[in-house]
């Protein structure tokens, strides 16, 4: 088992690292009907591109503006047009279920004295929501967006910004915890000692920068720092 070393916070990612991203499209299913998966995952899939492709152009807009517009995408891909539904996906966003490994094993890291952050694209607004509505804001030291840095992950910035604001100097002082393979993979490149929970069964991305682990979930996690 991988032992990694001188560990002082473990920082989390949040979308579909700690929060299921696609249970609202699993609630609405039945309305929705059979395309309800894909369109959640293409609906993921172009709020992370427009994420990277705003960052790129330098044109900046909050997680909310862009995950409403990526809905928008996958809504008129599929063609469904049901009046009010866009609304009633985008409020379930807000109240996201956590993952079901979320609690136990955020205390369990807890519970070694380290300190617990999330860092996010998410807008401060949308965490707000959804650490309160999931029952886990108080297992977390600090909850840090990308809003406090203008630019999305994974850019180098956002990541220096929770070094900066968890006043840890040392890169591998800090365990950063994503299921997003080019985020674990950005953050170990960065210098974290990055874990990557593999909750949809990814290879690594071809692009730099390894994870230092692979855990199938976050149970695994307090015995590895
Ligand atoms: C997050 O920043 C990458 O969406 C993911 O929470």
């Amino acid at each position: 088992m991988t032992k990694l070393e001188g560990v002082r916070a473990c920082v989390f990612d949040a979308y579909g690292t700690l929060f299921d991203i696609h249970a609202p499209l699993r609630k609405l299913a039945p309305e929705i009907g059979p395309e309800a998966e894909n369109i959640s995952k293409l609906w993921r899939q172009k709020q992370l591109e427009y994420t990277w492709l705003r960052s790129l152009m330098g044109v900046h807009a909050d997680f909310w503006h862009v995950t409403g517009d990526a809905l928008d995408y996958a809504l008129e891909h599929y063609k469904v047009h049901e009046l009010g539904l866009r609304d009633e996906i985008m409020a379930l966003y807000l109240k996201l279920e956590a993952y079901p490994d979320v609690v136990e094993s955020l205390q369990a890291v807890r519970n070694k004295g380290k300190r617990t952050a999330i860092l996010s694209n998410g807008s401060p607004s949308m965490l707000d929501s959804a650490v309160r509505h999931a029952g886990v804001e108080k297992l977390f030291d600090a909850v840090l967006s990308v809003e406090d840095v203008g630019i999305y992950k994974p850019s180098r910035r956002v990541y220096r910004h929770a070094m900066q604001k968890l006043q840890l100097h040392d890169a591998p002082s800090i365990c950063f915890v994503s299921a997003n393979s080019w985020d674990a993979q950005a953050a170990a490149q960065f210098g974290f000692q990055a874990v990557r929970v593999n909750r949809f069964g990814l290879a690594d991305d071809r692009i730099p920068g390894r994870p230092a682990a692979l855990i199938a979930d976050l149970g695994s996690l307090a015995a590895l720092i």
